[in-house]
């Protein structure tokens, strides 16, 4: 193959393909060769060069404007006329949010709309966080036997963020198929005759997000972020836009959503699969939040994200030019020796991994981070302490093929109901 800039392209890097069974198993392994051997490299199957390493990743983060974020969510795979035809019915209109917003509409944005994610605010929402996965958990403890991601990672998120927006509570059922799509509409390669489907499932969320946020609009003392954005639009109407509400209402149940529920399949599945790690946070809870953090690193589940190049530029001294697009591989940086001694190996009581890539870095930072790390942490408590004896079920781990959202869609677990702590202690 060859590049963009007419140089040959090496024979991995011609292969290399993220909607493979090799990147969706396990990112950072996939792009080994290339961490270290071409850290940069040219993906003609995707149009994209592939940056791997920590310090390139970071640097490329810090410089928002060199390196834009507005294709971080574009449909990696356009899809044809067809599908077009079908959202264009729908009126369907996504724009900028936060996280695909440049310079200087971004910084404003945020810091405005930044004070409901305080610790201090997050706190209030604790208690129904931790009540929501208590009454997931009775409901299958007696079973010995669950699939934690449809059992309760999949809905506790999903509740979280519908309480942390503002959003009623109805329609879940519905939401679940939405926000599907748009993963597979936004980072995947449906085929021809599934991009018509999706483009009616994006469609209907779409609207369906304009109807909440109609509903939020008649009532917007009440609680939730969607409705503080709609206070702050009426002092800063050119800052907090008609269009950002409407695609904020749609793509912020995916961000607080789809990344958390994910993040906590990765982290159990990765903590079964060390048992002493296992034995030790429930032995020791204290160990949770930096076990927490480990698991971010060591398999988050955003893989990788994406910037446009606006200016030429060097990057690993290569010569990348304008109009480029970049495929930053997180992951591989969260496995990278250069910043992680023994980068591979799990250890719940690394020093440094909360410096993980996964969620981003610099002035785009996940702005939930802190609330996704209080699921997470909330999820193990509530685990550890009532399944201390549960165990990965023998199972084949599959991933929605995309390039960026990543979590087993299935996570069989089992233990012996006998043993129950709340059993014995009875
Ligand atoms: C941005 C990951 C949970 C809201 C981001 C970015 C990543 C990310 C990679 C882009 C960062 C960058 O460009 O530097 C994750 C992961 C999560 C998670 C891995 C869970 C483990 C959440 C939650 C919310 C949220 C719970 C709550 C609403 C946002 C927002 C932005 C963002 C608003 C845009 C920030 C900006 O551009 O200024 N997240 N996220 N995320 N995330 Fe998250």
């Amino acid at each position: 193959g060859v590049g963009p800039t007419g140089c040959p392209v090496s024979a991995r890097a011609a292969e290399f393909d993220p909607f493979e069974d090799g990147y969706q198993q396990d990112p950072p392994e996939y792009v080994r060769w290339a961490r270290e051997q071409e850290p940069i490299f040219y993906s003609p199957r995707l149009g994209y060069w592939v940056v791997t390493r920590y310090e390139a990743i970071k640097a490329i983060f810090r410089d928002n404007i060199t390196f834009s974020p507005s294709i971080a969510l574009e449909k990696i795979t356009p899809t044809g006329p067809e599908a077009n035809a079908v959202l264009e019915q729908y009126g369907y209109a996504m724009n900028r949010t936060l996280v695909n917003e440049d310079e200087p509409a971004h910084m404003p944005r945020r810091r405005i709309l930044m004070e409901p994610f305080t610790p201090e605010h997050l706190k209030h929402h604790e208690p129904m966080v931790r009540r929501l996965a208590r009454e997931y958990v009775d409901r299958f403890i007696d079973d010995g036997r669950a699939d934690l991601v449809d059992q309760m990672l999949w809905e506790v998120p999903l509740t979280v963020a519908l309480h942390f927006l503002g959003v009623p509570e109805e329609d879940m059922d519905t939401l679940r198929r939405y926000s599907i799509a748009h993963t597979v509409n936004t980072w995947g390669r449906p085929r021809p005759e599934e991009q018509v489907a999706v483009a009616h499932a994006v469609g209907n969320f779409w609207q369906y997000a304009g109807k909440v946020l109609e509903k939020m609009r008649q009532a917007p003392d009440q609680p939730g972020w969607m409705r503080y954005g709609i206070r702050k639009q009426k002092e800063h109407p050119d800052v907090v836009t008609d269009s950002y509400l409407h695609s904020m209402m749609m793509a912020g149940i995916v961000a607080a959503h789809e990344t958390t529920a994910n993040a906590t399949a990765n982290a159990i599945k990765l903590l079964l699969q060390h048992p002493d790690a296992w034995r030790e946070i429930c032995e020791d809870p204290g160990l949770i939040p930096s076990a927490v953090e480990e698991c971010l690193r060591h398999n988050g589940s955003v893989a990788a994200w994406r910037r446009l190049v606006t200016r030429d530029t060097r990057i690993e001294g290569m010569d990348v030019p304008a109009g480029s697009k970049l495929l930053i591989v997180t992951s591989s940086a969260n496995h990278d020796e250069r910043h992680f001694a023994d980068a591979d190996f799990f250890d719940i009581r690394r020093e440094n991994a909360s410096d993980h890539l996964t969620f981003g870095y610099g002035s785009h930072q996940c702005m939930g981070k802190n609330l996704a790390r209080m699921e997470m942490q909330i999820f193990l408590q509530e685990l550890t302490r009532r399944l201390p004896h549960m165990r990965l079920a023998d199972q084949r781990f599959t991933y929605v093929p995309n390039t960026s959202f990543r979590g087993p869609e299935h996570l069989w677990v089992e233990w012996d109901p006998a043993q129950n702590p709340e059993r014995r202690n009875a």
